[in-house]
């Protein structure tokens, strides 16, 4: 790979891990890493590796247009990776503003400055949810019709419409990726898996939405990350891609993995499924999501590596191996948000 790529979100969980990726895995590349350090984006992410040849971070929000401009006119990137977002689900509940900006508007400003400078590849980073949700049978493939159902899913599927709408008008070279849900070293403790690994250690509830069924489909990060690369090196220009990993799994039965795995781990917690706790449910709450990525596959020769069992494994004794990056995140952005979203939904059951 010889490119020089301009990456958004890159001190965010999945943007992190992709620019750690490259490291391992490329050595003549250009990267420029705009983000705005929203509460999700971390510097101490990327820290303790060495750099690749040419890294620049700058700091910046993908809606401002000035700024953008700016940084494409110098760094005249060729590649344009947009994982930039508010990512949280529950988030977006509480409040879809910053979510339509940053995934809406940020992303026109990102086509446009990507097209007035000449970048030949623009992939936008984008999500399984945008299908909607599943009943008990049956897979998304990139042909499915779009149906979100939460505020996050809905800018991300504007942004998707969008991202295609510049293929169709100005013929520019996008891509699109839809993920199953990442798990992984540097998640912000808000999501499922961290959230689970973090309470254990705690001895804390593990507060489980509804009856706790709902299926998400797993996929470890570095298994996205090689199907990005996989992307930017054979996609095709125009195409949306289904990445996942086969791993459809209940909430519940993932949490009780986490709560063995780290009982055995740290047997002097003495945890137990005890710490589980049922709370109200999630607005909406998407029921099941499952993907065919037989096209990545099949056109693009890319596979996941990593099973689920090894990826939790490594996953929580990430966690276990890392308390001060987890604990420098429990400030009290965390704990006003966690109050907010948590505090109705125990008292409402
Ligand atoms: P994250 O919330 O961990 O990170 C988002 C990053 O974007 C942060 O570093 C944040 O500072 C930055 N950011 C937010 N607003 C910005 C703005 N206006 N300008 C510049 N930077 C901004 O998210 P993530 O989980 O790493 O997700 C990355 C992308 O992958 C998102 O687009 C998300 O929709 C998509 N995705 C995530 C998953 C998942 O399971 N986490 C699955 C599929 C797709
Ligand atoms: O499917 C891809 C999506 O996966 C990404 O686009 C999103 O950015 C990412 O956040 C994730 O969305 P989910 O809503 O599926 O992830 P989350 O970890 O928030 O929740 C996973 C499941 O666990 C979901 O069914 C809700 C449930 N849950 C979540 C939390 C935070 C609980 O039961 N309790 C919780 O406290």
């Amino acid at each position: 790979m010889d490119h020089r790529v301009f990456i958004t979100g890159g001190a965010g969980f999945i943007g992190s891990n992709f620019i750690r990726y490259l490291r391992r895995t490329t050595s003549d590349i250009g990267i420029l890493n705009f983000d705005k350090l929203t509460y999700a984006g971390n510097l101490k992410n990327l820290e303790g590796e060495s750099s690749p040849k040419h890294y620049t971070f700058v700091r910046g929000d993908i809606c401002d247009k000035n700024e953008v401009s700016t940084q494409f006119r110098e760094f005249r990137p060729d590649i344009v990776i947009n994982f930039a977002a508010e990512s949280h689900v529950d988030r977006s509940i509480l409040d879809a503003s910053e979510f339509l900006r940053t995934n809406v508007i940020g992303v026109q400003v990102l086509l446009d400055a990507a097209m007035k400078f000449g970048a030949s590849k623009f992939i936008q980073i984008s999500t399984d949810e945008v299908y909607g949700s599943l009943g008990s049978e049956g897979l998304f493939s990139e042909s499915s019709p779009l149906n979100p159902r939460s505020p996050y899913s809905a800018s991300k599927a504007s942004a998707d419409l969008l991202t295609l709408a510049y293929a169709s008008t100005y013929g520019f070279p996008v891509n699109i990726t839809r993920s199953t849900n990442n798990y992984g070293p540097y998640q912000f403790p808000e999501k499922l898996i961290p959230l689970t690994i973090l309470h254990c250690l705690q001895k804390k509830k593990i507060p489980v939405y509804g009856d706790g069924l709902n299926v998400r489909d797993w996929i470890f990060v570095d298994d996205h990350c090689s199907a990005i690369e996989a992307v930017i090196e054979r996609g095709r220009a125009g195409e949306v891609y289904n990445i996942g990993a086969h791993n459809e799994m209940t909430n519940i039965s993932v949490v009780r993995s986490i709560i063995r795995s780290v009982s055995a781990l740290r047997p002097e917690l003495d945890i137990s499924d005890g710490l589980i706790s049922f709370v109200e449910d999630r607005p909406g709450h998407d029921r099941r999501y499952a993907i065919d990525s037989s096209k990545i596959r099949r056109d693009l020769g890319w596979r996941p590596g990593v099973s689920f069992a090894d990826g939790l494994d490594r996953t929580i004794r990430w966690y276990i191996d890392n308390p001060g990056w987890v604990s420098s995140l429990l400030n009290q952005e965390y704990r006003t948000y966690y109050d907010q979203n948590y505090g109705p939904k125990i008292r409402l059951r």
